[in-house]
């Protein structure tokens, strides 16, 4: 019987960089550590869902650093490749979410007590996400005083300029009216919502054929924030599903809390425009 595998592939010898060498295969296999004892056969998915979610939220944030620098470079399709890759990332990860739902609240109870007081509130990949983002509650940096190197990253993006300055610096080096005042904004608080951005975003809306570029990158990133916002709809729903209106086992009120997040968006304006554009209602502007 004549075999199916080809003559001419390679059979890795000696030091020969292989996959399991370049991609750290036995390193990775080993870090799913459950703790549950006797083991509880779906505290495995649980773990590996998780590290995926922190590998690509490593992946986002890897992206981030590309299309912060290519708005520097005044690059606005490079902007715009790298943020279609985020937010196709970004759409597994809210579908990744009905892979958890395979597991019941029965089965999740049989090891839930053992993850306390671990939560997903600790994950600095996502807070960081949302600094970067424009989301700069230093409230948070509270939760990390044990994870030092999450909270030096955290540290770093609150000191950093947002994701929506480097736009604010692209749009004014392509001609756009952003009043100096955001552009000398003290870029470690939080992003506050702008009449003159949102008047500069609603002319371009209102004319998008003359500002296409400009157009499609507001759009995008009306994407990106839309992906979080769909991601977190998903996170609260299955939470619910999972504990009902228990706490969490980081200590908040569990589906209240996150449903109270719901109400977050990265780029405000983005979003308000949108009730300026059209006509008139007949019974006037609302
Ligand atoms: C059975 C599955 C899950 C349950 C029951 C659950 C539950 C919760 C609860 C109750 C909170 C609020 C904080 C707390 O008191 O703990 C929370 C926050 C959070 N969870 Fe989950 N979670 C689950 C899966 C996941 C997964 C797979 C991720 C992926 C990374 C995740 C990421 C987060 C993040 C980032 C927060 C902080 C959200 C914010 O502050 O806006 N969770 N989760």
């Amino acid at each position: 019987m004549s075999s199916s595998i080809e003559e001419g592939i390679i059979t890795p010898k000696g030091d020969m960089v292989s996959y399991t060498s370049y991609l750290k295969v036995h390193e990775l296999l080993d870090l799913q550590k459950p703790l549950s004892s006797p083991p509880e056969h779906d505290e495995m998915l649980f773990i590996i869902i998780h590290q995926s979610y922190e590998l690509w939220f490593k992946q986002i944030l890897h992206e981030l650093d590309l299309a912060e620098l290519d708005l520097k470079n005044n690059n606005a399709f490079g902007a715009l490749k790298t943020l279609k890759r985020i937010t196709t990332i970004q759409n597994i990860l809210t579908q990744q979410v009905s892979i958890l739902e395979t597991m019941t609240p029965n089965d999740f109870n049989l090891f839930r007590s053992r993850l306390n007081p671990a939560s997903g509130f600790q994950s600095h990949q996502f807070r960081v996400l949302e600094f970067r983002m424009g989301l700069k509650d230093k409230n948070f940096l509270k939760f990390f005083q044990t994870a030092p190197d999450g909270k030096m990253a955290m540290e770093k993006a609150l000191a950093a300029p947002c994701f929506y300055d480097h736009l604010m610096g692209f749009m004014a080096r392509r001609g756009y009216d952003i009043p100096g005042s955001i552009l000398s904004r003290d870029v470690t608080t939080e992003w506050t919502p702008s009449q003159a951005v949102e008047d500069v975003f609603t002319t371009i809306y209102q004319n998008h054929t003359s500002h296409y570029e400009a157009y499609w990158l507001l759009e995008s990133l009306c994407d990106l924030d839309q992906q979080f916002t769909l991601w977190r709809y998903r996170h609260v729903a299955m939470v619910e599903r999972m504990i009902g209106a228990r706490i969490g086992t980081g200590g908040s009120s569990g589906v209240k809390y996150l449903t109270a997040t719901l109400q977050k968006r990265f780029f405000p304006e983005i979003w308000s425009l949108r009730g300026r554009l059209g006509s008139a209602t007949p019974y006037g502007k609302q």
